[in-house]
This record gives structure tokens, C-alpha cells and sequence, in this order.
């Protein structure tokens, strides 16, 4: 298949561009495009057909539901049963935005779209290229993460192509995302909303509106001893080709412990990478340097994070090392895709820069 790339500018939307993306999703083919916190893969949610090519193209297990995205709230009824009170004011507080909620699904929803789970995966974007795109094409679009199954979630049409050039009829190349990160889930079938990934909408923003959120212990990348309630989370994810470590503890430490740990990897002949905080960056002196963002600036350093691990991708580094990000609200976000693409193997520095404990 010859995918073809169109570039439309968000801030001035070419409708002809969008048109023939539309047509394409309409007669059941596959069109990645932008949104604001990573680049979707999308099909025609309610054909069946549709979205079974999402997970052939990007060998996606069959059992991991996909996100429907819509750009009006009367697309809500087509898709799901019952709509809460508190989902009423997340969603009036948080959509368009990057904030998908779990409902129960009603019969129009196929199951090839949600892994043949009785719920579904529901939201409204932000981004002008998607909106646009759903609005025209009239279509409810499923929407994974555009990248390879297991790979680090797109942030560019470039890594879009990267993945999936030659398996899908279509990228829309609407510039670099804004967030970086996908979406904040949250379950809203229970009594009380849980999240199961965190995101750029965090729970102390969603509590302020509506009260008590809980987090699945699996979101906040605790034991993998138990069934995630989000599937997909189950799945090694965002992972460089390289094994990633994270290293955890004071800044001033966790630098001298990579450093000791790159030089020695050096030694017996091996090719080290540095995920470097720009505070940090000029104590490495080893291995290939990549800068993430600020200690202070969560937000870039959320944008620069799928990148960096693709960067990695391109060269021939055999081992990772990253400083940890801690810390709350979108902190939890980024160590939470951070702890996936290291499959957990994190160093924990003492107090004294020693090695506490080390696990994966
Ligand atoms: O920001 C985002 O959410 C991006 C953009 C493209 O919208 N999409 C995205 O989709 O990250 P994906 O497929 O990469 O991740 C969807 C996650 C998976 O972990 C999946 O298991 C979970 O959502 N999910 C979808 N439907 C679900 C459901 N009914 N119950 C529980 N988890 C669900
Ligand atoms: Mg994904």
C-alpha cells in the first residue's frame, strides 16, 4: 500500500486536504492524524472491517480496545448507555481536551473496537486538524496511538511514517504535538471514577470539579502482579530499542551513579545513552547525551519524552540511563510511561548515592 502524506496547518485548514482524508475513513481505510497529546491511527469506529485493519496495522493485540473520538456531544448517545453526574461535569470541565472516559457501550458499538469488553473508551480532542477531520468525515473515529504496538506513542508525522509507512492509506502532518503524553482514563461505570493512565489531566484537577477519583494501582506503576483494568496497560510499552533504566534519588547522586555506571559499560566496549535533565546535562561525561527538558518544567519535558526514546532508536546505544522524574500530577504521568518503557527496571539510590535497591 502507498501511503500518502498531506501537511495541513492547524491554524488555517485547508478543507480539500481533510476532504479526501475524510473519504478515505467513510470507505473503511485508515488515516493517521494529529491530536494534542499524541498522533491517533483512525478508522471508522462503528465498522467492524475498519477498525480490525487499526490492529493489523499495527499488530496490535486483538484484546486492546481503542478510544472512540468525537467532536460533538450528541455522538455521546450513539455510543454509550448511561452518562453519570460527575462524567456530566468532567466532561462540560475537561472536553475537547485530553481526557477520555469509560463508559458502558450500547449495541452500535462493535466489538473489534472495544477488545469485546461491554464498555468503551470515549473522547473529545482539542487539536483543530481532528476536530475538523471527525466533523467532516461524519464519523465516530477509533483512535489508538499511531505508532507500532509497543513502540513510544508519535509525537510527529515523521514517527507516524517510521511505524506504519506502507500500512495505512494516509498521515495527516499537522506539525508536533502539543502534550506529548496520551490522554488521562478514567473508568466512570463505578461508583467512584478511577483512572487507569494518568495524563495531562490529573486527579487533583478532576477532584476539585466533582469530588473523590481513585487511581487502579496498576496506573500509578505498581506491581505488574495483577490484571490492569485498562488492557493495554498490561502490554510492555513506549520502549526503545535499548534497555532503559531509571535511575532514582537525589539529582546530585542519581548524575554521579550514571556516570560511574555509563563509564564502566564504556569500558567493557558497550554503547551507553543518557536521558539528561538540563540541570544535569553538563555532569555527564559518557555515553551519548540527550537533554529531556527542565527539572522545573514538566510540560516540555512530557512533549520531548517519545522523541528522545525514538532519537535512541537511530543510533546504536545498547543501554539507557534516565533520571527519574518524581513527583505529583504530571510527574506521576510521565515516571508512570517512563516505569512501562523500562518494564520497572529502576535503581533506587540511598542516601548516600549507594545503590538501595534495583529492580525489573
Ligand atoms: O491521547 C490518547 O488517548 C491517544 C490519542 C490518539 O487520542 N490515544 C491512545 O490510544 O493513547 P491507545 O489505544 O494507544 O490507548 C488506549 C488505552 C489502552 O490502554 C486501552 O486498553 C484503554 O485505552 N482502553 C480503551 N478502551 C477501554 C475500555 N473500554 N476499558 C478499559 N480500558 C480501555
Ligand atoms: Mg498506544
Amino acid at each position: 500500500m502507498n501511503t500518502k502524506l498531506i501537511a495541513v496547518d492547524p491554524k488555517n485548514i485547508d478543507m480539500n486536504k481533510i476532504k479526501q482524508a475524510s473519504e478515505i475513513l467513510r470507505n473503511g481505510g485508515l488515516v493517521a492524524f494529529p491530536t494534542e497529546t499524541v498522533y491517533g491511527l483512525g478508522a471508522d469506529a462503528l465498522n467492524g472491517e475498519a477498525s480490525r485493519k487499526i490492529y493489523e496495522a499495527k499488530g496490535r493485540p486483538s484484546d486492546n480496545p481503542l478510544i472512540i473520538h468525537i467532536a460533538e456531544m450528541n455522538s455521546l448517545e450513539f455510543l454509550v448507555g448511561e452518562v453519570n453526574e460527575d462524567a456530566r461535569i468532567l466532561m462540560e470541565k475537561f472536553w475537547p481536551g485530553p481526557l477520555t472516559l469509560i463508559f458502558k457501550k450500547t449495541d452500535r458499538v462493535p466489538y473489534s473496537t472495544t477488545g469485546g469488553l461491554e464498555t468503551v473508551a470515549v473522547r473529545m480532542p482539542s487539536h483543530p486538524v481532528a476536530i475538523a477531520l471527525i466533523r467532516d468525515s461524519g464519523i465516530c473515529i477509533a483512535a489508538p496511538s499511531a505508532n507500532t504496538s509497543g513502540k513510544p506513542s508519535p509525537t510527529k508525522a515523521s514517527h507516524v511514517l517510521e511505524d506504519l509507512n506502507g500500512r495505512i492509506d494516509m498521515v495527516i502532518d499537522g506539525g508536533d504535538v502539543g502534550i506529548g503524553l496520551e490522554s488521562t482514563i478514567v473508568d466512570m461505570t463505578g461508583n467512584v471514577p478511577v483512572i487507569l493512565r494518568p495524563g495531562y489531566v490529573t486527579r487533583e484537577m478532576m477532584e476539585t470539579v466533582i469530588g473523590k477519583v481513585e487511581t487502579d494501582e496498576q496506573a500509578k506503576g505498581a506491581s505488574d502482579d495483577f490484571r490492569p483494568r485498562a488492557p493495554g496497560m498490561k502490554y510492555r510499552h513506549y520502549a526503545p530499542k535499548a534497555e532503559l533504566i531509571l535511575v532514582k534519588g537525589d539529582a546530585g547522586h542519581v548524575s554521579e551513579k550514571i556516570n560511574e555506571l555509563a563509564k564502566d559499560e564504556e569500558s567493557q566496549g558497550k554503547k551507553v545513552g543518557i536521558i539528561a535533565t538540563t540541570e544535569m546535562e553538563r555532569g555527564y561525561h559518557y555515553g551519548t547525551v540527550i537533554t529531556i527538558g527542565s527539572r522545573s518544567d514538566r510540560e516540555t519535558i512530557a512533549r520531548n519524552l517519545y522523541s528522545v526514546l525514538r532519537e535512541f532508536d537511530n543510533t546504536d546505544v545498547e543501554t539507557i540511563y534516565c533520571e527519574a522524574i518524581e513527583g505529583d500530577n504530571l510527574g506521576q504521568a510521565i515516571m508512570n510511561r517512563l516505569k512501562k518503557a523500562s518494564s520497572n527496571h529502576i535503581i533506587q539510590l540511598d542516601n548516600d548515592g549507594e545503590i538501595e535497591e534495583q529492580t525489573w
